[in-house]
């Protein structure tokens, strides 16, 4: 029997410890959420990103959009109140990576989808000012340049791997979907849909 006091004088047991009790301690926490349904199935309706969709989702990580804007509503009236149902798991199935963020310089864009025209989208991501006077959002005009993706049906392939289920002909057709698009069209797209599954008030 070990006794505590040999444990804490001796920093390489005590270590190896703390590292056993953590492990344990987390997936004790976490594993159960890959097999809980309610974590793993998606909401009603959601359907996986389409080739667009996916391109746009791609440039919002690329500019860096998620240093400012969270996408995940916390279950607090404050929250609820402005922006709508709070996030539940099943929104994110097709989520990879995830894009909760952890800053809102800007508000929190989970549920922006439909709130706004393309037209207004636009106008905004060119100069975020011509919209909303006091806004101190970075101006984005460079994103009304042609889109080029070539790698979105290698995308498309590799999200299947992990269950994303894109038919052959949805990958097939990707690059077609594609065509004669701006990048703005694509960010605009992938914005137009977050939160449009969303659970209802
Ligand atoms: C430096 C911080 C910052 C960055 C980076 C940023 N935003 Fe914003 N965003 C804001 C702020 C602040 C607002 C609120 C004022 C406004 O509407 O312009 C905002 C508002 C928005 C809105 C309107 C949300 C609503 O509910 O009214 C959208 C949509 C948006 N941003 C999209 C984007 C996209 C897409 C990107 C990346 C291309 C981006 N933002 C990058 C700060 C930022």
């Amino acid at each position: 029997m070990i006794s505590h006091e040999s444990i804490e004088k001796n920093l390489g047991l005590l270590i190896v410890l703390t590292i056993l009790i953590v492990s344990v301690g987390g997936l004790v926490q976490i594993v159960p959420l890959f097999f809980q349904t309610s974590t793993t199935t998606p909401v009603v309706g959601l359907k996986p990103y389409t080739a667009l969709q996916l391109a746009g989702r791609d440039i919002y990580i690329r500019e860096g959009c998620v240093g400012c804007h969270s996408q995940m509503i916390r279950p607090f009236r404050a929250e609820t109140e402005r922006y709508g149902h709070y996030s539940v798991a099943g929104e994110y199935v097709y989520d990879r990576p995830f894009l909760w963020g952890s800053k809102r310089t800007g508000p929190d864009l989970a549920r922006v989808g439909g709130r706004y025209s393309n037209d207004w989208h636009v106008a905004h991501l060119m100069n975020p000012r011509d919209v909303v006077p006091e806004s101190i959002m970075p101006a984005y005009p460079w994103l009304d340049r042609p889109l080029h993706d070539p790698g979105i049906q290698a995308k498309m392939r590799t999200l299947d791997i992990v269950g994303h289920g894109y038919t052959e002909q949805e990958i097939a057709e990707a690059p077609a979907a594609l065509q004669g698009k701006t990048e703005m069209d694509a960010v605009i797209a992938y914005l137009q849909v977050l939160g449009t599954h969303a659970p209802k008030n």
